[in-house]
C-alpha cells in the first residue's frame, strides 16, 4: 500500500476540520498591525487570542529596534549553528542578561521553544533515569519526555499528592538503576491559566532527591513582581533547578531560553542536538530580545498595565456569572456548556456579528460538552474593550442557553 494513501480517508485529530472550517477556525488569518483590533476576512476585529502580553509586539520602540537590527545585520548573520561558526558576543551578553534576571548563574539560548525543549529533555536523561511530569504539560514537553527510554510518570495536573507516590516509586526504581528523576512541570499553564504547584513541588525536594524543569512560556514577563515568572511569583525561584521560557508570548519574537546551575548549562550547550545541529538565532532576534529585555526591566509599567486589564476582565466575567475555572494568571479562560456544533456557531456568532476574536477550545482537548473560549488580555487593551467584551459575551451566553446556536446556523452561514 502506498504510504500517503491514508492521509486521503484520515487527515488526523486536527485535520478533520480541514473542511470547510479551513481559514476560519483552522489557519485564520490576522491582518494589519499587531494590536487590539486587527482584521479578520476584511471586517475589524477585537482581537483576544494573541500572547503578546505586554503589547511589545508592536511598540514604536520594539519596532525600531527591530528594523535597525536586520538593516545592520540582514538576517543570516551570524551563519552555522552556534558551535561551529554561528556565536558572537552579542549572543553571549544576551544569555547573562537573561541568566541575571531569572537570577540563575548561566543560560543557553535557544532558536525556538519547542525544540529547544524537547532536546533538552532528551539530553539529560538516559535510561537509568525516571522522568515525572504534569499530565496538562504542553506538547514539546511531552513530546520531550517521549523520546525517554527510561521510567515515565505522569501525574494528574497539579495533583501534589500524586506527584509524592510517583516520587516515592521513582526513587525507589532509580536506587536499583543508579538514575536520577527529573520533575517536569509548566509555570503557568497555557490552557486553564493556573500555576504549576511549584511551591508544594520544590517543598518535596526536603524528601526525595530529583531535579525540577519548569517550561514557564505564559509566566515569563508577566507574573512575579519583576515579572521573572512564576517561581518568583511563589517566591520559590531557587528551587527550580532549570528555568525555561520561549520568547514567542510575552517577548513577542522568536526563540527562547534555559536558565540554571553554570555547569548544567555548560553540559546542555554541548549535548542539546536541536541547537549542536541547527543555525543559531540570527542577529536581529538578538538584538531585539536584548531591546525588550530592557524594556521588561525599565518599564514595570507595561506589566502593570497588562494586570490592569487582567483584573478588570476576569472581575468582570466573574461577576456577570462566568466559569473563568481556577485561573491565577492573565490567561483567562471562560468555560461554557455545549457540543461542539454549537460552540462552532457561538464563535461564529462571536466574530461575525460581535466582531470578538478568541480561541475556541472543544472535545477532546476539553471535556465532552465543554466550550472553552480562551481569552489571552494584554497590556495594549483598553478598558472599553474589556466592557464591549463583557457584554458580547453575556449575549452569547444567553444565546447558547436558550438554544439559539442548536439551529445549525453555521452550516447555513458557509453556503
Ligand atoms: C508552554 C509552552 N512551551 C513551549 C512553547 C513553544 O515555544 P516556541 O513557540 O518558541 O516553539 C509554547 C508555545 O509557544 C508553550 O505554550
Amino acid at each position: 500500500m502506498d504510504l500517503f494513501e491514508k492521509f486521503t480517508v484520515d487527515m488526523g485529530p486536527l485535520g478533520k476540520h480541514a473542511g470547510v472550517e479551513e481559514g476560519y477556525f483552522m489557519f485564520p488569518k490576522l491582518e494589519g498591525e499587531i494590536a487590539p483590533r486587527m482584521k479578520f476576512r476584511g471586517k475589524e476585529v477585537l482581537t483576544w487570542s494573541l500572547n503578546n502580553y505586554l503589547g511589545l509586539g508592536n511598540h514604536p520602540e520594539v519596532r525600531k529596534a527591530d528594523a535597525e537590527a536586520a538593516e545592520k545585520w540582514g538576517l543570516a548573520y551570524p551563519m552555522g549553528a552556534r558551535m561551529m561558526s554561528g556565536n558572537s558576543d552579542k549572543h553571549d551578553a544576551l544569555e547573562r542578561e537573561l541568566a541575571q534576571f531569572v537570577q540563575k548563574e548561566s543560560a543557553m539560548l535557544l532558536n525556538y521553544g519547542y525544540q529547544g525543549i524537547l532536546s533538552i529533555i532528551d539530553a539529560m536523561v538516559d535510561r537509568k533515569d525516571v522522568i515525572v511530569y504534569d499530565a496538562e504539560s504542553h506538547a514539546c514537553i511531552v513530546d520531550g519526555v517521549r523520546l525517554h527510554l527510561g521510567s515515565r510518570k505522569v501525574y494528574p495536573h497539579n495533583d501534589v499528592h500524586k506527584l509524592e507516590k510517583q516520587l516515592a516509586q521513582a526513587t525507589k526504581l532509580t536506587s536499583e538503576t543508579g538514575g536520577g528523576i527529573l520533575v517536569i512541570t509548566e509555570g503557568v499553564f497555557g490552557m486553564s491559566g493556573n500555576m504549576g504547584a511549584l511551591k508544594e513541588i520544590v517543598a518535596l525536594k526536603e524528601k526525595y532527591d530529583f531535579r525540577l524543569l519548569v517550561d514557564d512560556a505564559h509566566g515569563f514577563g508577566t507574573m512575579g513582581p519583576t515579572g521573572a515568572g512564576a517561581g518568583e511569583a511563589q517566591q520559590v525561584q531557587d528551587g527550580i533547578d532549570l528555568y525555561f521560557s520561549t520568547f514567542a508570548k510575552s517577548m513577542a519574537a522568536i526563540g527562547a531560553f534555559v536558565a540554571g546551575d553554570e555547569h548544567v548549562i555548560r553540559y546542555l550547550k554541548y549535548n542539546t542536538r536541536s541547537q549542536i545541529f541547527a543555525k543559531s538565532l540570527p542577529m536581529p532576534f538578538v538584538e531585539g530580545v536584548s531591546k525588550r529585555m530592557h524594556m521588561l526591566k525599565k518599564m514595570p509599567e507595561l506589566r502593570e498595565k497588562l494586570w490592569t486589564i487582567v483584573n478588570a476582565l476576569q472581575k468582570g466575567l466573574r461577576d456577570k456569572g462566568f466559569n473563568i475555572g481556577t485561573t491565577t494568571s492573565p490567561v483567562t479562560p471562560v468555560i461554557l456548556n455545549g457540543g461542539v456544533g454549537e460552540a462552532a456557531a457561538l464563535a461564529y456568532d462571536l466574530r461575525e456579528n460581535f466582531n470578538i476574536f478568541c480561541s475556541v477550545v472543544i472535545y477532546p482537548v476539553v471535556p465532552k460538552d465543554t466550550i472553552m473560549l480562551r481569552i489571552i488580555p494584554t497590556a495594549s487593551h483598553t478598558m472599553e474593550d474589556v466592557e464591549e467584551t463583557i457584554a458580547a459575551f453575556e449575549a452569547i451566553k444567553h444565546k447558547l442557553e436558550t438554544g439559539v446556536y442548536k439551529k445549525d446556523q453555521l452550516a447555513a452561514a458557509f453556503q
